[in-house]
């Protein structure tokens, strides 16, 4: 069955989410943060995800801009940087106009081209997406932005991925689902969604129980499986 709608996930895949510690670092004035960037990204990446997937087991329920709050907050007190709430603002402020990465709006361009249907389906709140798809000015390129917020559930639970039929009224099989959360994209795969692991970072695949139909370095080739 071909391919009539193409799903993105929103942070890491379109969005780069160490943008924020990084740029900050770069900032005149945070000599101090510098060394701490790459491990506060880390940080604060690994604890917000793992915060959904404890709200969602637990049905402890809150926006996805608590929990990023949440995994900051971790990440600056291991690296005992907890004393500096201008930094966490700032960091907060750079997270919400994060930047895509620079191949993504070619990418959307060349789908919409084809005839597709463009959408993100991502755990962020829909004023946190806005934000971040204004910032990075691809809001016309893309037919909707869907939240978890509308079922009140983070992914990986299915009723996440039954949005995308819902709203755009197509069958798993016709429906190619990206992201660079390997975890993300195995439940897509397990759901039934075609889908696309975009491993930028060179990880191992995840010992889930369905895998990705496709990996790839980046989204430039997606087009092109689309087809
Ligand atoms: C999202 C997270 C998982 O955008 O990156 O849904």
């Amino acid at each position: 069955m071909a391919i009539t709608t193409c799903i993105f996930d929103a942070y890491g895949t379109l969005f780069d989410v160490a943008a924020a510690a990084r740029t900050a670092a770069e900032e005149p004035g945070r000599e101090a943060f510098r060394d701490h960037w790459p491990a506060i990204a880390e940080h604060w990446r690994s604890k917000q995800l793992q915060y959904t997937w404890l709200r969602a087991i637990t049905a402890e329920h809150t926006d996805f801009w608590q929990v990023t709050q949440d995994g900051l907050d971790w990440a600056l007190e291991a690296e005992g940087l907890a004393g500096d709430p201008e930094l966490r603002e700032r960091l907060l402020q750079l997270y919400w106009e994060l930047e895509a990465f620079p191949e993504v709006p070619g990418m959307l361009k060349t789908l919409k081209d084809q005839g597709k249907a463009t959408a993100i389906l991502s755990n962020g709140s829909p004023p946190m997406l806005d934000g971040a798809v204004q910032s990075a000015g691809i809001g016309a390129l893309l037919d909707d932005v869907l939240s978890v917020e509308s079922v009140g559930i983070f992914k990986p639970a299915r009723t996440v991925y039954d949005l995308v039929g819902q709203r755009f009224g197509c069958a798993k099989e016709e429906v190619l689902f990206v992201s660079s959360n390997g975890w993300d994209a195995a439940a897509a795969a397990g759901y039934g969604f075609r889908t696309a692991w975009v491993n930028r970072a060179g990880q191992p695949i995840d010992r889930l129980p369905a895998r990705p139909d496709t990996v790839m370095k980046d989204l430039t080739g997606i087009p092109e499986i689309a087809t």
